[in-house]
């Protein structure tokens, strides 16, 4: 489980995060949603090492993560897909996949996790030497969350999986998010602009308005609440 407690980060003058409680439960989606600005994107990078915080604690399986570097928090099982697909677009696709495997792994046991993941990713597998590159959005993104997932992790963190792509491919996405989460017993904390997307497969969701936790509940009860909705939803 992901424990955040009480965390407050800033970048200077600006305080990004105030407060900010809530968990997210081993096998289950929980989704970030919130404007833009409201501070999502620094609650993932917190998590994953990448932002330092002013205060709080932030662990996972009762084990503290603040102080940790970001490749001993990779180690711990958390990988996590950037804002904007993490993807290296010089490099093929298996060679992206590859990386994904490096601080984990040893020869033999990176090709059978290549493979699960092909397996997962039937379009990826057919284009195997492709550069990056010459992927539509959609492909990318499968990239990314299949170079995240060549980690083995046991927490995924996504920021806006769905930005840029068509309506079918985001649906696509989710389905899988879904999937993951149920069969593999993977964490998610999705962070969405697309409410709806998200709240389809969340259990649970908390929502972020200017760096503080407006609600944290379950995803059913977020989208019957008319008035939040409108208020910090759009919808
Ligand atoms: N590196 C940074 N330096 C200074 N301020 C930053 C930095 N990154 C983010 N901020 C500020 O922190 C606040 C939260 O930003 P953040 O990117 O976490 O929001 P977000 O919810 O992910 O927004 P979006 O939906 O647009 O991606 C914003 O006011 C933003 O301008
Ligand atoms: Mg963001």
């Amino acid at each position: 489980m992901l424990d955040v407690e009480d965390l407050s980060v800033s970048y200077g003058a600006v305080q990004a995060l105030q407060g900010v409680t809530f968990q997210a439960r081993e096998g289950t989606v929980t989704a970030v949603l919130g404007a833009n600005g409201a501070g999502k994107t620094t609650l993932l990078r917190t998590v994953s090492g990448l932002v330092k915080r002013q205060s709080g604690n932030v662990s996972y399986g009762g084990v503290e993560l603040t102080g940790l570097s970001v490749e001993n928090i990779v180690r711990l099982g958390i990988s996590h897909v950037p804002e904007g697909r993490g993807v290296i677009e010089e490099l093929t696709i298996d060679e992206n996949l590859r990386l994904g495997t490096l601080w984990q792994f040893g020869r033999q046991e990176r090709r059978s996790v290549l493979d699960e993941i092909y397996e997962l990713f039937p379009q990826l597998a057919q284009r195997k030497r492709r550069m990056a590159s010459t992927l539509s959005g959609g492909e990318r993104q499968m990239l990314a969350i299949g170079r995240a997932l060549s980690s083995k992790p046991k927490l995924l963190l996504l920021d806006e999986p769905s930005l840029g792509l068509a309506p079918l491919v985001t649906a696509q996405i989710m389905a899988l998010i879904q999937e993951l989460a149920r069969e593999t017993r993977l964490t998610v904390v999705l962070v969405e602009q697309n409410v709806r997307s998200a709240l389809s497969i969340a259990e649970e969701a908390v929502v972020i308005n200017l760096g503080r936790v407006v609600i944290a509940d379950t995803a059913a009860s977020v989208a019957a609440d008319t008035e939040l909705r409108h208020l910090y939803l759009g919808f």
